[in-house]
């Protein structure tokens, strides 16, 4: 049986560091309220000066993941980029990364999931595969969301929790006897939660797509309702974990590590304490990053990789709720070295 499994991974934060007090310049919060409900302490951000977009973070990772799999960009049968802040309206960013990659024929397709996109990029890689339209895949995942953030005070529940970042992952399609690779995905989403995490304009539904008035309102600027979206992750992460490994035929014991979208530390440990997971389970880095969306659970395995919290014959769990809303779980598994 053809198998989907991750070759590699690489990640690029841009080096601009922002920490908790800088943002207190410029808004009410505090170093002190960030940590305490959210946990995160800094975030990348992309330079003030240039136009840096999501397939710019993208492709620094992209070089990475591929030099480390080994692989010449011009063997790619696909090219999958899930982001929530594309650098155009359109064309999508998987175009401008694989122009980068100095590609002229390889499809490219964006995935527009926002924290699950990593989660719904795996599945449709893995569905690639299995189906044998392709053999070598890179997913990447990347996020420019500071040029997008309303900094005063009236954002301030949004803009603290955001950082900038891509990492990329490269999927191979191998045949093998042995369960290996991706074992089992669960993906789901409920539109009635639409608009509890939005962006509501430029949008194809105003004429003009934005206006002056509405740039006032601030109706450019993402929107959450923080508190209900707290809920339903808690909610429905512990029982999409327990939907993916039913499915795979996973015991919770046999999982060496839970790489979860890092939205909220909370929510994380939320996770943790309802599965009952001894300590060490579960990976977090949103202390150091934000919250990366699309780019966060790739990046999070770049680095539960390098620092040898998961390796060869590793059993991982991927899972997240985002905007949509939606969320998922994927379960893979690394061959033997
Ligand atoms: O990745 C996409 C998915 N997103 C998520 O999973 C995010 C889920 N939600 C959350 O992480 C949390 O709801 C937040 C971190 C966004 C907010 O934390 P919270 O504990 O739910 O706070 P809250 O919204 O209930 O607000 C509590 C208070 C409010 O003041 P009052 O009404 O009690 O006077 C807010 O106005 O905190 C205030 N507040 C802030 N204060 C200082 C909101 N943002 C800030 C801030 N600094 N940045």
């Amino acid at each position: 049986m053809t198998r989907a499994v991750i070759r590699s991974t690489g990640r690029y934060l841009p080096p601009r560091i922002l920490t908790n007090e800088t943002l207190s310049e410029w808004m009410d919060t505090s170093d002190e309220w960030i940590q305490k409900r959210t946990g995160i302490q800094q975030r990348h951000w992309i330079p003030e000066e240039g136009d840096v977009g999501a397939s710019d973070l993208g492709y620094e990772a992209a070089v990475v993941a591929l030099q480390r799999a080994g692989w010449r960009a011009d063997e790619l049968d696909l090219i999958l980029f899930a982001t929530l802040s594309p650098d155009l309206f359109f064309p999508g960013s998987g175009c401008l990364l694989q122009r980068r990659l100095g590609l002229r024929e390889t499809p490219a397709l964006d995935i527009r999931q926002q924290c699950t996109g990593f989660l719904y990029g795996m599945t449709t890689a893995d569905a690639y595969i299995r189906s044998g339209l392709a053999r070598r895949i890179l997913l990447v995942g990347a996020e420019v969301h500071s040029t997008g953030l309303d900094i005063s005070t009236r954002g301030r529940d949004v803009a603290v929790i955001f950082g900038d970042g891509a990492a990329a992952v490269c999927i191979e399609g191998v045949s093998a006897d042995d369960d290996v690779g991706v074992l089992a995905s669960a993906l789901h989403a409920d539109g009635t939660y639409a608009e509890s995490l939005m962006v509501e304009a430029p949008a194809s539904r105003f004429n003009p797509r934005i206006n002056e008035n509405m740039l006032r309102q601030g109706r450019q600027y993402p929107v959450m309702d923080g508190r209900n979206i707290f809920k339903l992750a808690v909610h429905r992460l512990p029982e999409v974990t327990a939907e993916v490994l039913q499915k795979a035929e996973v015991g919770l014991d046999q999982v060496d590590l839970f790489i979860p979208h890092q939205a909220n530390l909370r929510i994380n440990q939320a996770f943790e304490k309802t599965l009952n997971l001894p300590e060490g389970k579960v990976f977090h880095n949103i202390q150091r990053y934000g919250n990366t969306t699309a780019a966060s659970i790739p990046l999070a395995l770049d680095e539960a990789w390098e620092q040898g919290r998961i390796g060869p014959g590793g059993t991982v769990v991927f899972l997240g709720l985002g905007a949509g809303v939606t969320w998922g779980a994927v379960i893979h598994r690394f061959p033997d070295a």
